[in-house]
């Protein structure tokens, strides 16, 4: 079988999409980049965003991918077009995934600075929840020092302490995790956070959109071999690429994907 599906994002972040697609479909074999070159993308400008995830889609779609997943928040909210015109196969984005399942009144967002200035959380939002009050924050601290290996260090602590206060004062019942890094923060975001506050990844509600996709697309039904939480990932049948240094990603993959993976440097035309 082909690369099934084709998942990308600017580092590690988007291996926690990449985790449920394979605990939920073990049997469609994925293609993963991380543009590492350029990481982070959340700081970057707008048109930067749009062509850098335009090279990436169209370096995805050659090598054969049968769906796309967008696993960058940052990417889905600038460039969902761009993704859709270049993929050629069905596209599925997390911020609309996730805004038709959220039922709280009050919702805050944690994102990148360029996905909370594009306001595309509160957009899809308000489609499917006119009177959802919504509040987005963007965390610039957050992808670099999860790159750098932190998940619960006091800068990292300090920084967190800071974009939830917000979202607290806001009266948030439910904080979705709008980038794709920050799953791997759930454990520190949970013990600053209310019992009461519903933290929402948006890959789950990604993973459910995919799955009809995979069955027109002739693989075995979804929910035969689902893992459970913590048991490595049969990582046999995916390619793990990145434009960056593959041991340090591979290094790093590891706490996240319970085995260290075999990962693959390609080059992209202008990621050098
Ligand atoms: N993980 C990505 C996201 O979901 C990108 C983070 C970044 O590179 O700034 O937004």
């Amino acid at each position: 079988m082909s690369l099934r599906v084709g998942l990308f994002d600017s580092g590690l972040g988007g291996l926690t999409v990449l985790r449920l697609v394979h605990a939920h479909y073990p049997h469609s074999p994925c293609l993963y980049l991380g543009d590492t070159a350029r990481v982070p993308y959340g700081e970057r400008s707008v048109d930067e965003i749009r062509s850098i995830s335009a090279e990436v889609v169209r370096w995805l779609k050659a090598q054969g991918i049968g769906a796309l997943v967008m696993a960058c928040n940052t990417s889905n909210a600038l460039a969902l077009d761009v993704a859709v015109a270049e993929a050629g196969v069905p596209v599925v984005g997390l911020i609309d995934s996730v805004a038709s399942t959220l039922t709280a009144k009050r919702v805050g967002i944690l994102a990148t600075p360029a996905t909370a200035a594009s306001g595309a959380y509160r957009r899809a939002i308000h489609a499917c929840n006119p009177e959802a009050a919504v509040l987005e924050v963007g965390c610039g601290a957050f992808v670099p020092l999860i790159e750098r290996g932190d998940r619960q260090g006091p800068e990292l602590r300090q920084a967190a302490i800071g974009y939830l206060a917000p979202l607290i004062e806001h009266g948030a019942e439910a904080i979705v995790l709008g980038c794709t890094h920050y799953p791997l923060l759930a454990p520190l975001l949970r013990q600053l956070l209310p019992d009461h506050v519903q933290l929402v990844d948006p890959a789950l509600a990604a993973v459910d959109r995919l799955g009809p996709l995979l069955a027109n697309l002739g693989d075995i039904p979804e929910g035969e071999l689902h893992q459970t939480p913590g048991e490595p990932i049969p990582l046999a049948q995916t390619r793990l690429c990145v434009t960056g240094c593959a041991i340090s990603f591979a290094a790093a993959a590891a706490d996240w994907l319970g085995t260290v993976p075999q990962v693959e440097q390609v080059q992209l035309r202008s990621s050098a």
